[in-house]
């Protein structure tokens, strides 16, 4: 194993996890700034191509594991794994972004769910290969059509 080390932290207009959008149909269209340490800002070098990120990061305030979840999105319970619950074995997160701009070190991004000061542990371009049709959504797909 190794020991992570924080690659820099979002800044985000979120400041409580009440503010951030949740359940079925919530929309992560909100602005930030994924802010890089100077160390690392050589690495960001040729990232202006991409449009989209991932960016892995810490949930820094949230408290305990769950392993059995039961997230907005839906009134039943799921293992975490079948989840996206802060509360998890590793707290790391995943978000992917829009990258609108880079000024220097700080990458101006929308779609961040993330609160203001969290740690950033990697950044990587977003590239998908797996066509839409052969996606299944599992029990967010059933919690949508009880809902409709
Ligand atoms: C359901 S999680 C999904 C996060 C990410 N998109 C993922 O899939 O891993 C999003 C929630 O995490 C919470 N959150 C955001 N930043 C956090 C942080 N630094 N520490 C703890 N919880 C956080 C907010 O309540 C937000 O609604």
């Amino acid at each position: 194993m190794f020991t992570p080390i924080p690659i820099g932290v979002v800044r985000s207009p979120y400041r409580d996890t009440k503010e951030v959008p949740k359940g079925l149909g919530a929309k992560h269209e909100t602005e930030g700034v994924l802010e890089i340490a100077s160390e690392f800002e050589p690495g960001l070098a040729d990232i202006e191509g991409f449009s989209h990120l991932f960016v892995l990061w810490v949930f820094d305030r949230a408290g305990g594991v769950e392993l059995i979840a039961t997230p907005p999105s839906d009134d039943r319970p799921h293992g975490v794994f079948a989840t996206r619950s802060p509360m998890r074995p590793n707290p790391i997160g995943l978000t992917v972004v829009e990258l609108l701009r880079r000024d220097g070190r700080r990458l101006h991004v929308r779609g961040v769910d993330m609160l203001d000061g969290t740690p950033i542990l990697d950044i990587k371009p977003y590239l998908s290969s797996v066509p839409q049709e052969s996606l299944r959504r599992g029990w967010l797909a059933e919690a949508e059509t009880r809902r409709l």
